[in-house]
């Protein structure tokens, strides 16, 4: 959990003692080949001592743009699936842990937690643990339990030991476990599960537990009931499949009430749905919901992480369980970032890098687009980067590029052009061997600049051709 943030920390200071450096003695600052990518969100979680991760799934481990974001993005990992009873005892005392063990080895190779999901839960049973006497059943839930955290021993840091065993009105769910074994068999699995690995900490996990309600007073009274009797549970977690603009204001307060009785608390599962399609106005709606969701996990300690639900629309369970609805996530299905993702980044403390595009006509023939981009900031200092495109089918010859420093940011250093400033205007002309620009071709410059306060991408921003 460390590492990512360890090196995105030494990215950064580095970064911006090179830059020191090159102020101080006014030397050129040579440009670096490509832009150092801005940090993940698992990197801005862990400098905050927590995980930002996503659940996945054994089909999209064969996916190649899937798997680069899911390895590289996130500091955590959850067997969406393959971790369920269904798959890893799939007839009585026969155990199978090959896909759930691709997904660990996946998590491992790219230095992620993983949180184990789960062991004791009504859903996703195979039919022969229905027809179990009812005498037996407790063996055979304490035998699921040590057979499967102890496979996963040492390699899982949270298990959701109990998964949804509460209803909407804080009884307990019928489930085949409530019914043949009776209220104690929550307590058993968690004591089961301590005693297959004794150092993963211990959920219990539910949804529409998120706001403080009946059943998540329930949740609340058999946690605080454990820890009165000793019974092994060490967090909650919070599932949190929300629905668009529906965040329960008492989010925070009540991830807050369970610290206080002496457990960590986890985002398990958090997607947050909208009916389809999307609209810019929804999607909006969806980054303010991560980030209250975001901040509500932020504000208390022993909140330790957020899990999404897997990362990408194109991946989500939302649209075949829930009909017409979808787009829950904060990638879209073509793994672009989505406002959703930017909202989480920023309540993790990233900066976004922003980029402002003006299209103007000079000379003859169709114009030439400049587009600003900041590649990477840090305290007071930033480098950025103007890309020009000829919009012409036909080369260019000279370039000119303008714009103002609004909020008193200065250019300490170019390459790749000429600068002139006048007060907070900079005019950029192409150097001597780049002015010739291909139809429809593009070229770069580059700079440091410093600033105070904040750094806003200039707008507008004007290239002219000769
Ligand atoms: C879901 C999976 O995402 C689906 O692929 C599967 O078909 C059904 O289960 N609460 C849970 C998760 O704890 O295990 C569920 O996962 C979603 C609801």
């Amino acid at each position: 959990m460390s590492a990512p943030a360890g090196r995105a920390r030494r990215v950064l200071a580095a970064t911006a003692a090179a830059v020191a450096g090159a102020l101080a003695v006014g030397m050129a600052v040579a440009a670096p080949s490509t832009a150092e990518p801005g940090p993940t969100l698992g990197q801005l979680a862990a400098a905050k001592g927590r995980y930002f991760g996503s659940a996945t799934d054994n089909p999209t481990l064969n996916n190649a743009p899937y798997t680069a974001v899911l390895g590289s993005e996130f500091n955590q990992i959850t067997v969406g699936n393959t971790q369920k009873w269904q798959y890893t005892e799939p007839s009585r005392g026969q155990f199978d842990y090959s896909q759930a063990d691709r997904i660990v080895a996946f998590a491992q190779a790219h230095n992620q937690i993983v949180r184990g999901h789960t062991l004791a839960w009504h859903n996703q049973l195979p039919g022969w643990v229905n027809d179990v006497p009812a005498g037996e059943l407790l063996g055979v839930m304490r035998n699921h339990i040590a057979n499967v955290a102890g496979h996963y021993k040492g390699k899982v840091v949270h298990w959701d030991v109990v998964n949804e065993a509460f209803e909407e009105d804080g009884t307990r769910r019928q489930s085949v476990f409530q019914q043949k074994i009776g209220d104690s068999y929550i307590a058993e699995a968690f004591k089961a599960a301590r005693a297959a690995d004794p150092n993963a900490k211990l959920y219990y996990n539910d949804y529409n537990v998120e706001g403080i309600g009946a059943k998540s007073d329930a949740m609340y009274n058999m946690v605080k009931s454990f820890k009165q009797q000793g019974i092994p549970i060490d967090g909650v977690g919070l599932q949190a499949h929300l629905i668009l603009g529906q965040v329960p204001s008492t989010v925070r307060q009540n991830i807050k009430r369970f610290a206080d009785l002496g457990v960590d608390v986890a985002i398990t599962e958090l997607d947050i749905r909208m009916r389809t399609p999307r609209d810019a106005t929804k999607d909006a709606q969806q980054a303010a919901d991560y980030r209250t969701v975001t901040n509500a996990c932020l504000a208390v300690t022993r909140c330790v992480g957020i899990t999404v639900w897997d990362f990408s629309d194109g991946y989500s369970w939302i649209p075949s369980v829930f009909p017409g609805e979808g787009a829950a996530l904060i990638f879209d299905e073509n793994f672009n970032k989505k406002p959703s993702y930017w909202a989480v980044y920023e309540a993790l403390g990233g900066t976004r890098v922003t980029t402002t595009t003006t299209t103007t006509t000079g000379g003859t023939g169709t114009g030439c687009t400049a587009t600003y981009r900041v590649t990477s900031q840090w305290g007071g200092g930033f480098q950025g980067e103007v890309s020009i495109r000829n919009n012409d089918t036909t080369a260019l010859n000279g370039w000119t590029v303008q714009w103002t420093f609004a909020q008193g940011q200065a250019l300490a250093n170019l390459w790749n052009g000429v600068a002139t400033t006048n007060g907070q205007d900079i005019t950029v002309r192409n150097a001597s061997y780049n002015g010739t620009i291909d139809a429809v071709g593009t070229t770069t410059f580059g700079f440091i600049g410093s600033f105070s306060g904040s750094n806003p991408v200039p707008s507008p921003i004007t290239c002219t051709r000769a």
